[in-house]
């Protein structure tokens, strides 16, 4: 369906209309919170100038941006790729076709690492598969003293989490590396020195995509949700490398999808290299992050 704006007069009332009608006519089940968003974005009219200057006429272009934006929503890009930010930890960050979109329960990675690194001790961390760099910029904002290793094997993901490092301020104390996993980090004497180590490696199995939200399947990279044969393919790998670069005691936190905690910890467990300390659950109440210590 394409929504191309034809030049007619309407108020800010009847555009919003429209924009409902559009957004609910594709299946977009918050089609009045969204439409209200993209008018905030599109024309910077907020939720009150909507409800006490409904009747103010809105200029033919003004309307056609506001249409285009429907239609890109209607279209079901996510609209946080129309809006062009999201919030994470508490700060924003800008995201974009080249990464994922963070999501709130991620956020319970950074909280396992604040737990275990102490502020002011100067903690080095990896965070590997960085994307957006929301969990690097997290942490390196929250523990001034800490230095941040961010590895991915996307240069585009990189860009962005540069320009996300930068907009927090804390682009000098986040080293982004280009590469598969802990191979950028080798030959930077980096091996045994690190507090903690945080994935959120793609982790949907092969043959699931088909069951993704569009907003998910269609616009997000393939590089960022593919997991492999069970979908633990990375999480598999990161257990078997961090040993090398974190100190004893260390910390290796590991965000899963659904139903995939027990697997992980058992993995880890049979290896041998670790102690599982927790596993905690979303706000969904599925279990979500794994956190193992390493032995020694
Ligand atoms: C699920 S996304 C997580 C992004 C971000 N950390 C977050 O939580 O929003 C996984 C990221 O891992 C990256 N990635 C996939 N395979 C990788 C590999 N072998 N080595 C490094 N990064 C990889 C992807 O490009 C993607 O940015």
């Amino acid at each position: 369906m394409s929504h191309t704006a034809e030049v007619r007069p309407t108020t800010l009332a009847g555009l919003l209309r429209e924009g409902i009608s559009i957004l609910s006519a594709s299946g977009i089940r918050n089609a009045e919170h969204e439409a209200v968003w993209i008018m905030d974005f599109a024309l910077g009219a907020s939720r009150l100038t909507l409800r006490l200057e409904g009747q103010r006429q809105v200029t033919a272009e003004d309307r056609s941006r506001a249409i285009e934006l429907f239609g890109r929503r209607a279209a079901r890009e996510p609209l946080q790729f129309i809006l062009g930010t999201q919030e994470f930890c508490g700060l924003e960050f800008e995201v974009g076709p080249a990464a994922l979109i963070p999501r709130p329960e991620t956020e319970l990675l950074v909280e396992e690492v604040l737990r275990h690194c102490v502020s002011g001790s100067h903690p080095m961390i990896a965070d590997i598969g960085t994307g957006s760099g929301c969990v690097a910029v997290a942490l390196a904002h929250s523990l001034p003293s800490a230095s941040l290793y961010a590895t991915d094997l996307s240069p585009a993901a990189l860009d962005l989490a540069r320009s996300n490092a930068a907009r927090h301020a804390v682009e000098h104390r986040v080293v982004f590396l280009t590469g598969d996993l802990f191979e950028p980090l080798r030959g930077r004497g980096l091996e045994g020195r690190l507090a903690a180590v945080v994935s959120n490696p793609p982790y949907i199995a092969d043959g699931e995509g088909a069951g993704l939200p569009p907003e998910v399947g269609s616009f997000e990279p393939k590089l960022a949700l593919a997991g492999g044969v069970d979908g633990l393919a990375l999480h598999r790998r990161l257990l078997d490398e961090a040993p090398e670069f974190l100190t004893p005691g260390g910390l290796l936190a590991l965000e899963v999808g659904l139903g995939q905690a027990d697997r992980l910890r058992r993995m880890a467990l049979v290896g041998g290299g670790y102690d599982w300390i927790r596993t905690t659950p979303d706000a969904a109440g599925i279990e979500r992050v794994v956190c193992f210590l390493k032995k020694g």
